[in-house]
Formats: C-alpha cells, structure tokens, sequence
C-alpha cells in the first residue's frame, strides 16, 4: 500500500490526488445512489448505512432534498428541466466529496433512465452504484410520511412523482430493496453488504 505523503514542500506537479486522500482515510470513495419514490424509504435507509459507515471509521456524507433542496437547489422546482438540472448540481458536488475520498450517500427521486445517466456520466460509471429502493405508489401513498401525496391527489402540488410526474425504475440496478417486504433494519443491511467490500480500503 501507498503511504501518505509527508514532503512539507512538494513540486508543484506533484499535486495530491483521490488516491492519496483514500490513503489518508483508508477507504475508497464510492457514490451510493438511491433512486425511488418519495416515501419509499431512501433517507431512512441511507441513515442506518451511515450511522452503521461511521462506527466502522468509513466517512461518508448523506445528502438527500432535505440538505439539498433548501440550500444549493433552492431555486429550482419539480419540472423536469429543473430536476435535471438537481441532478446534475448532485452530482457535481458529490464528485468533490468523491475526489476528496469521501462516500456519499445519495437519497434522490431522480426519476427517469435519462436523469440517472446524466448522474452516472457526471460521477463515472465505475464510482456510481445504483441502487432502486422499490416500493410501489400505493404503498409510499400508504406511508404518506410528509402528507404530499395528498396534497398531489388534490391537485395541490403539481408534478408530483408517481400521480402526476413519471417514475421509471432502473433497468440493471446493483441492488434492488423492496421496502415493502424488508425491513429497515434487513434494507440496511444488504445495501452494507454489497458496499462493505467495495469501499473497505483493501
Ligand atoms: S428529484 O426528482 O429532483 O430527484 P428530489 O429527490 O430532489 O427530486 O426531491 C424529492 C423530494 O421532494 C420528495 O421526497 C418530496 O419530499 C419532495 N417533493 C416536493 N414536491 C415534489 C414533487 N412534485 N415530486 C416529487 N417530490 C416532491
């Protein structure tokens, strides 16, 4: 294995890389992303794989519509061009997190085959793991955690994913949960299986 580097006055070529930061933390930065349906269970899960990333010493930042949304997103709407235009401020910055040897966990609607292939041209196809949190409308509509689908049914909210917007699942996830079968807790746990051995540095 590489060692960190020490010279306290390096050449300017010798500019440090994702490489030498996933040395630093030893761990391989990955983005884990999460697509779904509001309400189908992506933050909830996302925060057991962080909780559970954090006691192991693997840094990883979780961004989802709640850090998102109201901050470097707050000026764009549902439409499509502005979700595009989310996903492609996500993944931006997670990119950074990424060069920086950080994993990130992303919880986003990102609702379409061509939303999620921006995402995944932007980040890399061999740093983005897809994983489809599936639950269906009926079921997310049950939960209706926020009280948004509703408001949707009421014409109250406008292009509201899964009554008035498409949701198209993805077609070769790396992992597919079914969060109306699993619980949290078996959720959390099998998207840690599959990342474990990827982002544990070796
Ligand atoms: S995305 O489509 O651009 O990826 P994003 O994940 O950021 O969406 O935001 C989705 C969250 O915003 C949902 O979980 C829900 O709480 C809220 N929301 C508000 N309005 C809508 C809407 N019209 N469609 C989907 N989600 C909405």
């Amino acid at each position: 294995m590489k060692e960190i580097k020490n010279n306290l006055f390096p050449i300017f070529n010798d500019i440090l890389q994702r490489e030498d930061k996933e040395i630093l933390l030893q761990q391989n930065a990955k983005v884990i992303w999460m697509t779904g349906l509001s309400g189908s269970g992506k933050t909830t899960i996302a925060k057991g794989v962080e909780r559970y990333l954090y006691s192991k010493g693997i840094l990883n930042q979780l961004l989802d519509g709640d850090n998102i949304r109201v901050g470097i997103s707050n000026n764009l709407t549902f439409s499509p061009d502005d979700r595009t235009e989310n996903i492609r401020r996500i993944s931006e910055v997670s990119k950074l997190f990424m060069n920086c040897g950080v994993v990130t966990l992303n919880c986003f609607v990102s609702p379409t085959i061509k939303i999620r292939n921006i995402a995944k041209k932007i980040i890399g196809a061999e740093n983005f793991i897809e994983i489809y949190i599936n639950a269906s409308v009926a079921t997310c509509e049950g939960r209706d955690v926020k009280g948004l689908y509703q408001k949707a049914r009421k014409g109250e909210i406008t292009d509201f994913t899964g009554i008035s917007a498409p949701f198209e699942a993805p077609e070769n996830p790396e992992i597919e949960i079914n969060t109306s079968k699993l619980s949290i807790d078996e959720s959390v746990q099998k998207v840690l299986n599959y990342i474990l051995p990827i982002i544990k540095n070796k």
